[in-house]
């Protein structure tokens, strides 16, 4: 069964109370609910870790390097600003998938520049929290391919 893990950075936490015009109503909770079920569907180990603090996901990354076939990251704000993330995911050479809830193309300017989409195989934004679902079919299905 391959292990894949989800990490969400700052204030992602805070779902459900934070700008529900961007995020949407459901809750962290739900968010975590959903994905573990889906991972469950396709056979897929999943964990999901959340960090408010940069320095926690560069550690999170590093460590999976030897614990983890796939990452799904929503880095939310140190998207826009964190070169340390960044360096730290291309060191991770496996699949590799960005995640944003809302569409940061259609926001503020700063939000329009992601450090790590760089160094990631695929990117999904703008479509809600349905995004996560998106991405793990994805991994699960990059992650076949890879042993066929
Ligand atoms: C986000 C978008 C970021 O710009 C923002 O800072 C977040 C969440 C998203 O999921 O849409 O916290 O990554």
């Amino acid at each position: 069964m391959s292990k894949i893990l989800i990490i969400n950075g700052p204030n992602l936490n805070l779902l459900g109370q934070r700008e529900q015009s961007q995020y949407g109503s459901k809750d962290y909770n739900y968010l975590t609910e959903i994905c573990y079920e889906k991972a469950k569907e396709l056979n897929l180990n999943l964990d999901i870790k959340q960090s408010n603090v940069e320095g926690e996901i560069v550690n999170l990354i590093q460590n999976s390097v030897d614990n983890y076939e796939g990452i799904i990251i929503n880095a939310a704000a140190y998207s826009h600003t964190s070169v340390a993330i960044r360096d730290a995911l291309d060191v991770f050479k496996k699949p590799k998938i960005e995640v944003h809830i809302s569409n940061i193309y259609k926001r503020e300017e700063f939000r329009h520049k992601s450090m790590i989409s760089g160094v990631v195989t695929g990117i999904i934004c703008g479509l809600g929290i349905n995004g996560y679902i998106l991405a793990i079919n994805s991994m699960h299905e990059l992650l076949e391919n890879e042993n066929k």
